[in-house]
């Protein structure tokens, strides 16, 4: 069913010509969950997009099908002192939650429009935005109301690290989970 599915790179000088795709693609997806949840509003995504694109080392990868896009993932590494942390409600040793700009990629976005599911498009966008990282780990936030999508987390190798409340408005409890990632070019020091 993946036959035929292009993944291509994007960084963040491309960003203000995908910003509608993304967007777009981002409305699709959480059309329903906007009903009901502010925080899941395209309104809430473009101020966050927005932040998002304009952090160093932003990388994205969407999928096409036949020039159509179907999903994307999207993230950026940590910076010394990140904000993600802040809203960490789990007590875990410091050194775990220590940045450095270098340690940690944040996977901030992930979805496939709904044809495109249980396709393998989703883990292939995933993977294929990882693979190229030289961080040692990866880390994700996952709505607690979604145990499905943290289920599917799990079984692609992620940790539950424990429970998070970004500091925003509206925002949900999560799971911030953690992925060790192997190491890749430029990293044999390590
Ligand atoms: C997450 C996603 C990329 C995974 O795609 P996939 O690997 O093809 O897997 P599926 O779509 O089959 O999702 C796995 C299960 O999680 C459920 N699920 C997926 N997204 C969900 C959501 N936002 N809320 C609640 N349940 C969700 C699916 O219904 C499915 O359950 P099922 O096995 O009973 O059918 C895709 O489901 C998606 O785009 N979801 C909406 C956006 C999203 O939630 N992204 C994750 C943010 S952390």
């Amino acid at each position: 069913m993946t036959t035929g599915i292009q993944m291509r790179h994007y960084t963040g000088n491309q960003a203000p010509a995908l910003r509608p795709l993304l967007l777009d693609v981002y409305t699709e997806v959480y059309a329903d969950a906007a009903r009901t949840d502010p925080f899941a509003s395209p309104d809430r995504f473009a101020e966050g997009i927005d932040h998002w694109i304009a952090r160093p080392g932003w990388t994205c990868v969407i999928a096409y099908d036949n020039d159509q896009p179907v999903g994307y993932a999207y993230g950026a590494p940590l910076p010394p002192g990140s904000r993600w942390w802040g809203g960490l409600l789990t007590q875990v040793p410091a050194d775990v939650t220590t940045e450095t700009g270098t340690r940690t990629y944040a996977l901030s976005e992930l979805m496939v429009r709904t044809p495109w599911r249980k396709t393998g498009v989703a883990r292939q966008l995933h993977n294929t935005l990882l693979a190229s990282r030289s961080e040692e780990r990866a880390t994700l936030l996952v709505d607690q109301t979604h145990p499905k999508v943290h289920a599917l987390y799990q079984s692609w190798g992620w940790t539950t690290l424990g429970d998070l409340r970004p500091r925003l408005d509206d925002a949900p409890l999560f799971h911030a989970m953690l992925l060790a990632l192997p190491p890749g070019v430029g990293q044999s020091g390590r």
